[in-house]
């Protein structure tokens, strides 16, 4: 968690009071101030951009983590009215002064950043290690910014930007701003060391609503070592060697758009032995946040995993590519199915029943697939070494991920009596088939998650939030939480 408190920061500017956004600035649940000193701090940055200052909070965050102050510079049309930029100067200034930071070395202009503004910047420094995009958040606003901005941080600086949120959100910029960033960052690829949405930044209310997404950018530099935070840890306390999903924000975003559809699926499906259902609301949280544009299931069982899969790239593009070796119920439930969900609903499904030895995955995945999203729901040795040896260094050029059932850890403690069970990390697992994955993750360092014991971790980490997501959200869905779970997920790393 963070060390810092949002509050505790502005406070020190004498910023909790004399602004419209006293309330935000002094409550408990702001954790923006927190996030982005803490990102600036890490940076260990000494040369910071600011494109909207506002009030100054954002600035005074920064500020107050910079290693050294060499400069800091804040950009702001003064659209928020309160003359807010002198607002902020003097607040700023006021601090420096307290502190004996030369106030030439904190500039707080006046002046706009998008195409016509009047005053424009012009900028005048270069090679910041941080640039902080907060300005204008509608149409390209954002995507001018940053290429504004891209050129004037230095190779290996890092541009984060504000409120990246996506169309689920009710406010004016929703899909704007992710498609600025969406947009940059694919004509800049190759400029472009690592990306990540980071979901942890957050001002009241409480919930989804209260989400302030940062979108971040590490440019390329001489050292492309440093990884972007990829948890709703503050970035730098963690070190992943390879991107994690987070799933607790997947959980807290999707898991109440999905609640009410999964419900209903589960009662035409009605196969309660196969899955919880708190364990099905999850997993189809991961994938929503996850995004793949394929989707592979091996094993379909009484059709369950598959309904939800449905649901879930009935709200993306893409395919379901189902196979199945034995018999499958999939028969019974898709004429329930069909009576409560309309044709189009199915079309992503492609059903195919053939032996693990008959797959041709090659030839079914589409050449534009990207984003590839594998549930293997088969525990057979014969299809988790199909998984390790055809599909895996498939997987290994492209975004995945990988959710395997049918590993246990605290339900798993029954059955490890039983001599065919046997414990790989902290999981248990049957020790034939199982033994293929576990040599494999082991080989190649994979880690591996458990949404059960991941969500328990961030219920740890912060209970308030949690606890409140739990009855709001989830209520009796999450009967599970807390007793373990029976499924994994990692990343096949990029070979
Ligand atoms: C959300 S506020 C910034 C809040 C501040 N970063 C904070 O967190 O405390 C957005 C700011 O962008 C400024 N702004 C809007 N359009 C702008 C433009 N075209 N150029 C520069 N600043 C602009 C507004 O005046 C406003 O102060």
């Amino acid at each position: 968690m963070s060390v810092t408190r949002s509050a505790d920061i502005l406070a020190e500017f004498g910023l909790l009071s004399g602004h419209p956004w006293a309330e935000t600035a002094a409550s408990p649940l702001t954790t923006y101030y927190a996030c982005l000193h803490d990102l600036v701090r890490r940076e260990r940055a000494r040369r910071v951009l600011e494109i909207g200052t506002g009030f100054g909070l954002s600035g005074a965050a920064i500020l107050a983590a910079m290693e050294e102050i060499e400069f800091f510079v804040s950009v702001d049309l003064g659209t928020l009215g309160a003359n807010n930029v002198s607002f902020a100067r003097e607040r700023l200034h006021a601090w420096c002064r307290r502190r004996g930071v030369p106030v030439e070395r904190v500039r707080v202009v006046h002046a706009g950043t998008q195409p016509g503004d009047e005053p424009r910047w012009t900028p005048d420094a270069a090679s910041f290690d941080v640039v902080f995009i907060d300005g204008r958040h509608t149409g390209d606003a954002l995507y001018n910014d940053l290429s504004l901005t891209w050129t004037l941080l230095r190779p290996g600086g890092l541009a984060v930007c504000d409120d990246l949120h996506d169309e689920r959100f009710p406010f004016e910029w929703a899909g704007q701003t992710t498609r600025s960033f969406e947009r940059f960052a694919a004509e800049r690829a190759g400029e472009i060391a690592a990306r990540r949405i980071w979901e942890e930044p957050r001002v009241p209310p409480e919930g989804a609503s209260g989400l302030r997404p940062f979108g971040l950018l590490r440019k390329r530099g001489d050292s492309d070592k440093i990884v972007l935070p990829m948890s709703n840890e503050p970035p730098g306390l963690q070190t992943p060697v390879e991107p994690q999903l987070d799933v607790t924000t997947a959980l807290e975003l999707h898991a109440k758009a999905l609640l009410p559809p999964l419900k209903a699926l589960s009662d035409c499906v009605a196969a309660p032995q196969e899955f919880a259902f708190s364990d099905w609301l999850m997993m189809g949280a991961m994938a929503l946040e996850f995004k793949p544009d394929f989707v592979t299931e091996i094993g379909r069982g009484s059709g369950g995993t598959t309904a939800m899969l449905l649901e879930v790239m009935s709200r993306l593009k893409g395919e379901i590519f189902s196979v199945e070796s034995q018999t499958s119920g999939w028969d019974q439930v898709e004429p329930k199915l069909r009576e409560r969900q309309p044709e189009s609903w199915f079309a992503p499904l492609v059903l195919m029943d053939a032996p693990a030895s008959g797959l041709e995955f090659d030839r079914h995945l589409p050449p534009g697939s990207r984003r590839i999203l594998l549930v293997c729901s088969y525990q057979t040795e014969e299809w988790l070494r199909t998984c390790v040896d055809r599909l895996f260094p498939i997987l290994k050029g492209r975004e995945n991920l990988v959710v395997v059932r049918g590993v246990s850890d605290l339900r798993g403690e029954q059955i490890a009596r039983s001599s065919a069970y046997s414990t790989f990390g902290t999981f248990q697992a049957p020790t034939k088939s199982f033994g293929v994955l576990h040599d494999w993750l082991a080989a190649n360092r994979v880690t591996v998650g458990s949404p059960p014991a991941d969500i328990v971790a961030a219920m740890h980490r912060n209970p308030r939030r949690w606890n409140a997501l739990r009855r709001a959200l989830l209520g009796q869905a999450y009967p599970l939480v807390g007793a373990g779970g029976h499924w994994i997920y990692f990343r096949v790393p990029r070979g």
